[in-house]
């Protein structure tokens, strides 16, 4: 038998009490392993009962330090009079992480969603940071609609090398192309290793951890200064320990949920936002994920139309100049929000209980060379991750044209067509490679189902003679991913992809490729009935594993199109409480 309880304060009913208010045997053992570890049983009954669900990973170095986060929150929700359990989920550490981090997002997501239905919360921190974790925790957090705030771990310290400051990934892509050609010594090499990575945090740059972290500080799920104050900032702290204390207010008050805060309407200010600063194409699959999981219906066309007339405002690595520790010391997002309040819906909810406008107006930019204003923006509105459709890419493509070439924007080139990547590999170093600057590099069988997991490959490195040329860029075309901190004119995400048979598959060398940027064509200029030709001895790859996650995933995984979640995982499970069978 249980007597519901609410707890002094509480207006909502707590949905712990359905664990520890119970007078028979489940009650007395639930409260008594718990004081076991010294919480009191008479606290349990009062909850309210905080997660606090963290993704600390040594196999994840961009986390290792979240376990002091949740000392601090911990601290917080004690204040507050709350109850706090820590407990770990699967982490995905995007350095080693094989064959693909992606493959592991929504295996990671399902973790989430079932250790925050299965147990006695009431509501739950998400600590995350390293790419693929934010987005599996809010899919996972999404699905159970418990209610929620996510705090990021904080971006690195910017990388300092021989007087200069090196930026997570994309300073690694131009050394490891310098050393190729002969430019950089191993020496050099290996001193930039020890030099790039000086701090606890995620990636520096304007990544897919730190866009993810902007992105969700302006829907409204993370308190406002969370993406840019760096991890080492003993400010950081505080703030976990804010959100332990607000936390606990929004248990008592069964509220605001995600459903609540992660509307429409803050999906867009999110696309806006991306485009404002220069985000990542990774944020694409998943806001389109994280959408879906709470029936939000949200497509790629959105991220075509929503930010038309979004400028480039933030001036970062990998598309400018600077890293995540200027961003913060030039006042973080807060400071873009004030800038972008004329395109952005205000009335989205926050996790604070308001409005996005009681954000706005609150911090401007301290550094107009990191954070420019509408009159100065770095670049026009459409220079964002654009969105491409055509006879190559019927279900769509995106382009980060503020990380492209702009003499590559629009380009028809001849296709140099490989099936796998090793095979690219193997001859990228040929000088006999049949390649000129007007090539169009394509990679296909690296989608979400061929490869599996969608690997960041898109950004295939330049043939050697053609660095030696003093070649730059390249048009490429993919139906994987690029990293977040890559560059270059690089045509990712293309659905269907060639594993199911799209027309990636059907590209032969030579076969004129077209890229138009500004009107979102993306089309191979084949002729129809020779493509049908194509079609007809075209043959689906066999199937990769047989057994397994690998087999789930393969039988289940959406296209980018619908974010590369699995189709069983769409929509959520509720946080009702399980029934047990006695
Ligand atoms: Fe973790 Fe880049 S490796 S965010």
């Amino acid at each position: 038998m249980t007597s519901q309880q609410t707890g002094p304060g509480t207006t909502a009913p707590l949905r712990s009490s359905a664990w520890f208010t119970d007078e028979g045997k489940n009650g007395f053992i639930a409260r008594s392993h718990l004081a076991a570890v010294g919480v009191e049983g008479a606290r349990l009954r009062r909850g309210p009962v905080v997660g606090i669900c963290t993704s600390w990973s040594e196999l994840t170095p961009c986390n290792k330090h979240l376990g002091g986060l949740a000392a601090a929150v911990r601290s917080g929700v004690e204040q507050a009079d709350g109850v706090a359990l820590e407990f770990p989920t699967m982490s995905i550490g995007e350095p080693f992480a094989r064959p693909s981090s992606m493959l592991f997002r929504n295996l990671m997501a399902m973790d989430v969603e079932e250790s925050l239905r299965s147990n006695p919360l009431d509501a739950v921190v998400l600590l995350g940071g390293c790419d693929k974790t934010v987005p599996a925790q809010l899919m996972g957090a999404a699905s159970v609609d418990l209610p929620a705030i996510l705090l990021t771990g904080g971006p690195m310290l910017s990388g300092r090398w021989r007087g200069d400051t090196v930026g997570s990934g994309t300073d690694v892509w131009r050394a490891v192309e310098a050393y190729r050609t002969g430019q950089l010594a191993r020496n050099d090499l290996d001193e930039l290793e020890g030099c790039l990575n000086r701090s606890i945090g995620h990636c520096m740059t304007m990544g897919t951890a730190s866009t993810m972290a902007c992105l969700t500080e302006a829907m409204g799920i993370q308190l406002p200064g969370s993406a840019a104050l760096p991890a080492a900032d003993g400010r950081r702290a505080q703030l976990a320990t804010s959100v332990g204390r607000r936390i606990v207010e929004m248990a008592r008050n069964g509220g605001p949920r995600p459903s609540e805060v992660l509307t429409r309407s803050a999906f867009l200010n999110a696309i806006r936002v991306n485009a404002a600063i220069g985000g990542s194409t990774n944020a694409v699959l998943h806001l389109l994920a994280i959408a879906g999981r709470l029936g939000v219906p949200l497509e790629l066309d959105d991220f075509a139309r929503a930010p038309a007339d979004v400028p480039l405002l933030v001036d970062l690595e990998p598309s400018g100049r600077f890293l995540m520790e200027d961003f913060a010391y030039a006042g973080g997002l807060p400071a873009v929000l004030t800038e972008l309040r004329g395109l952005l819906d205000l009335d989205a909810r926050t996790v604070e209980g308001g409005r996005l406008a009681d954000r706005c107006g609150v911090h401007r930019t301290e550094d107009p060379e990191v954070i420019r204003s509408l009159a100065d923006q770095i670049q026009p509105a459409g220079c964002g991750t654009v969105v491409l459709r055509g006879t190559l890419a019927p279900d769509g493509a995106l382009i980060k044209v503020s990380a492209a070439s702009p003499q590559l924007l629009h380009h028809v080139g001849p296709a140099l067509v490989f099936d796998r990547l090793e095979d690219y590999l193997d001859v990228v170093d040929d000088p006999d490679l049949p390649v000129t600057e007007d090539t169009v590099l394509v990679m296909r069988n690296a989608g979400p189902k061929g490869y599996p997991g969608m690997p960041e490959v898109a950004n295939l490195p330049l043939p050697r003679r053609l660095l030696q040329e003093g070649t730059t860029d390249m048009v490429r075309v993919c139906d994987g991913r690029m990293s977040g901190t890559a560059f270059g004119t690089v045509v990712l995400h293309v659905a269907p992809e060639a594993a199911v048979g799209g027309p990636l598959a059907l590209v032969r060398d030579g076969d004129p490729v077209k890229l138009d940027a500004t009107a979102g064509i993306l089309d191979l200029m084949v002729s129809d009935a020779e493509l049908e030709r194509r079609r007809a001895s075209w043959r689906a790859p066999p199937p990769i594993a047989d057994r397994g996650w690998l087999r789930l995933y393969i039988d289940h995984v959406l296209q980018a199109d619908r974010g590369v979640d699995l189709d069983v995982l769409v929509g959520g499970s509720g946080h009702e409480v399980p029934r047990r069978p006695f």
